[in-house]
């Protein structure tokens, strides 16, 4: 979603200016333009030739010189911006803006801009905690400035505490955030993702080839877009995404009793999660051995269905279901819609190439209560769950 985005990053004075650069170099990747703008006080840590070689842009520094070329004045950089970013931004900068001074080209950037502002703190943890340092960035919030939390660990001045750039990785996840319509805002989702596994013995099985890689696109998109979120996952390989309520279980039956522990909380509910249907009708708490016998038999139980009993409690509220078919993929989902009380159901064809299990797109084929038919393209998983959250709003609306 950064793809094309124009992003003007603002790189104040710190000892965490260095890092700017590995955030450029995510943006970049990503393929967002990037425009830097540093004070004078950032050059004495990072070169303006270390930006300009990251981003392939001129790197924009002074007031004076640029007012002389009227297309990259500081005016057409703010308004060029989609989102604005400063990392790091020190007590300073913060302090000059929360107080309307506008003296150099970074902190008039910011304030001519429209778009919006995510400010990202480094400093020393005294002035972090400085009652005045905490006045400034509460006004600034008060206008509708976004800032993050700096991290907590050991700072370059020898103190430890909070005052460290947060990651770049979680600054980029933050930009989707500021880029995001907030369209969930007031929405709870609870999303279950991953596979199930049910034992046979502690050293063997049963589960499918479910990597979370669909439950947490969707966990990822609602945080984006306003939600909270409660991820309730299934064993996987994914590092849980930032800023959600993360569940990890392991068996279906454990799925069942963290999702209804948590059902009423929630004014959306999502099941990506790929359930098995059976578990071993007792798991052997030793090690099974090879008998002679050359075949084995393991008799296997029902597993609660999870779908079916948040359908019988849904109330008035939305529950979209998964259907991984191999076959019959719209009569076999049309009829989970129905006896599992849904409102939506989200069909994919897990034989198709490039859908399903462990890639990172799928193609679906979306059925609603209200009749609705959609067939959408090969997608990444998070625009699929970016038109799941579409087609749910919809019929909130409706
Ligand atoms: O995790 P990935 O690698 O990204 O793969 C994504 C996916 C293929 C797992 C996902 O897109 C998907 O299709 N999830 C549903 C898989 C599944 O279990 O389908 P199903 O047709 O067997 O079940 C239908 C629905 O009932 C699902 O919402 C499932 O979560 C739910 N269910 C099933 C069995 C059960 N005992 N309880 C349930 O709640």
């Amino acid at each position: 979603m950064l793809k094309g985005k124009k992003i003007v990053l603002g790189v104040s004075g710190g000892i965490a200016a260095y890092k700017a650069a590995e955030l450029v170099r995510l943006y970049v990747k990503q393929e967002a333009e990037v425009f830097v703008v540093m004070t004078k006080s950032a050059q004495e840590f990072i070169t303006p030739l270390t930006f300009q070689t990251l981003t392939g842009n001129p790197v924009h520094t002074e007031l004076f010189s640029l007012l002389q070329e009227r297309d990259i004045g500081h005016i057409s950089l703010a308004d060029r911006a989609d989102a604005f970013v400063v990392a790091p931004a020190t007590a300073n900068l913060v302090g000059k803006v929360a107080c309307g001074i506008a003296d150099d080209l970074l902190s008039t950037t910011i304030m001519a801009t429209r778009s919006p502002v995510l400010f990202v703190p480094a400093m020393n943890v005294n002035m972090w905690e400085n009652p005045i340092y905490r006045d400034n960035q509460a006004r600034l919030e008060k206008f509708g400035y976004q800032f993050m939390e700096p991290a907590q660990g050991f700072l370059a001045c020898g103190w430890e505490g909070k005052g460290k750039l947060p990651d770049p990785a979680a600054i980029v996840e933050q930009t989707r955030v500021l880029l995001s319509p907030q369209d969930l805002s007031g929405e709870t989702v609870l999303i279950s993702a991953g596979p199930s596994r049910e034992e046979i013995d502690p050293v063997r099985y049963i589960s499918n080839y479910s990597s979370g890689k669909m439950g947490y696109a969707l966990a990822r998109v609602a945080r984006r877009r306003g939600a909270r979120v409660i991820l309730v996952s299934g064993p996987t390989s994914l590092e849980p995404p930032a800023g959600v309520e993360f569940v990890a279980v392991t068996s279906a039956c454990e799925m069942r009793d963290a999702l209804m522990e948590r059902q009423e909380r929630a004014s959306i509910m999502i099941k990506a999660a790929a359930v098995a249907d059976y578990r071993p009708a007792s798991a052997s708490t030793q090690k099974i051995k090879k008998s002679q016998h050359d075949d084995l038999s393991l008799s296997l139980r029902k597993n609660p269905d999870i779908l079916s009993e948040l359908g019988r409690i849904k109330k008035g509220r939305i529950l979209v279901g998964f259907a991984a078919e191999t076959a019959d993929l719209v009569k076999n989902a049309r009829d989970k819609l129905e006896k599992k009380n849904l409102d939506l159901i989200v069909a994919n064809d897990v034989s198709a190439s490039g859908a399903g299990f462990d890639v990172d797109t799928n193609i679906v084929r979306v059925l609603g209560r209200d009749g609705s038919d959609e067939q959408w393209p090969l997608l990444s998983k998070e625009e699929v769950a970016g038109k799941i959250f579409d087609r749910i709003l919809e019929l909130e609306r409706n």
